[in-house]
């Protein structure tokens, strides 16, 4: 008999001071704060539907419609945590059975680890009535999960206490504090990419010799620097810092043993691109951050956007270029279907 079934939805988040190093591998911990933007739930977004019932007889989980290993431990943590904070379907033996699609090319740095770990613990803390801060639980799956918990401007305070309980995403401002604020994709390749963020930024924290000045002062002071940028609507600071954590991001890549390569001649023809532009134009328009992968994400203001837009068109004439706007819109991640 089926118990319980949900339908999420969860949004990617674009990190401006990036995530990268742990501190503690199993619950993950970083080693450095870090700060997001999230994307409305219509365009980059995974959705995810359980169903609990008596008849499984193990919980399976099935992502774009390829089963995964429920056992890997990152998936048996959130699972267990989950369990042992419900308050519904709590003495009812039962499994569940999970499927999860993203509407976008997935471990292609684009975020798909945030939106589908926030995704599937939204839904499970939903059937299971799980109350208080959840963002810590989306942390155990993967890190810059708990940020995609919030919409509008996220940070998440690495903490210090060693259960990871002071680890969590905090919102910065709502959307509707900075409507007027837009993302653009340039997707340069969807393809998977070689390293993965979590090997890459292991190998990072044990050999780049920029991590310690990273963590213990650049980061500390863009943070602040940041968040003060965005409480004031200055997207000259905002822009300009987002550039520089993501230069220094891809530098500390390239300090690591061995190297590690995200960005492709695509991706450094579009940062001069806008160096140019800007330079050109006097002041900064528009803003380029990259992940763990050579796609793009701009952040512009909305007046600038068919300028920006004209420019890219140009210069990568049929290429594929996603736009994606974040806006006004609350309650993000949401629910669009629950039966209990
Ligand atoms: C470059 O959150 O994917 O996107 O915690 O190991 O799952 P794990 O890593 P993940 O790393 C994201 C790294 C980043 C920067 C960021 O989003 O802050």
């Amino acid at each position: 008999m089926v118990l319980a079934s949900i339908t999420c939805t969860a949004p990617v988040n674009i990190a401006v001071i990036k995530y990268w190093g742990k501190r503690d591998e199993n619950i993950i911990l970083p080693l450095n704060s870090s700060l997001s933007g999230t994307l409305h739930q219509d365009d980059l977004k995974t959705t995810t539907t359980i169903v609990a019932s008596e008849d499984y007889t193990e919980d399976e989980l099935y992502l774009n419609g390829k089963k995964e290993d429920i056992n890997a431990v990152r998936y048996q943590n959130v699972l267990k945590m989950i369990r042992s904070r419900a308050t519904k379907l709590m003495d009812k033996k039962h499994c569940v059975h999970i499927a999860s699609i993203n509407n976008f090319p997935t471990a292609a740095g684009l975020a798909s680890s945030a939106s589908g770990y926030c995704c599937l613990v939204f839904s499970l803390a939903q059937m299971y009535g799980v109350e208080g801060d959840i963002s810590a639980i989306a942390r155990l799956g993967s890190g810059s999960a708990c940020r995609s918990m919030y919409g509008g401007f996220v940070k998440w305070e690495m903490g210090v206490k060693e259960d990871g309980s002071d680890s969590i995403a905090i919102q910065v401002q709502p959307e509707s504090h900075w409507p007027d604020m837009n993302i653009i994709v340039l997707v340069v390749n969807d393809k998977k990419k070689e390293t993965s963020s979590t090997d890459g930024m292991q190998k990072s924290a044990a050999t780049s010799v920029m991590m310690k000045e990273r963590c213990a002062v650049t980061v500390p002071n863009r943070m602040r620097d940041i968040e003060e940028a965005i409480n004031k609507k200055d997207f000259q600071t905002f822009g300009d810092i987002t550039m520089k954590d993501s230069d220094d991001f891809h530098e500390v890549c390239a300090t690591t043993t061995p190297p590690i390569y995200y960005l492709n001649d695509t991706s450094r023809y579009i940062m001069n691109l806008i160096h140019r532009y800007n330079k050109l134009s006097g002041s900064v328009k528009c803003a380029y951050t990259f992940d763990a992968g050579p796609n793009a994400c701009i952040y512009l203001p909305a007046e600038n956007t068919t300028e920006v837009l004209s420019l890219f068109m140009k210069h990568f004439p049929g290429d594929n270029i996603q736009t994606y706007y974040r806006g006004p819109k609350e309650n993000i991640p949401s629910i669009e279907n629950f039966k209990p």
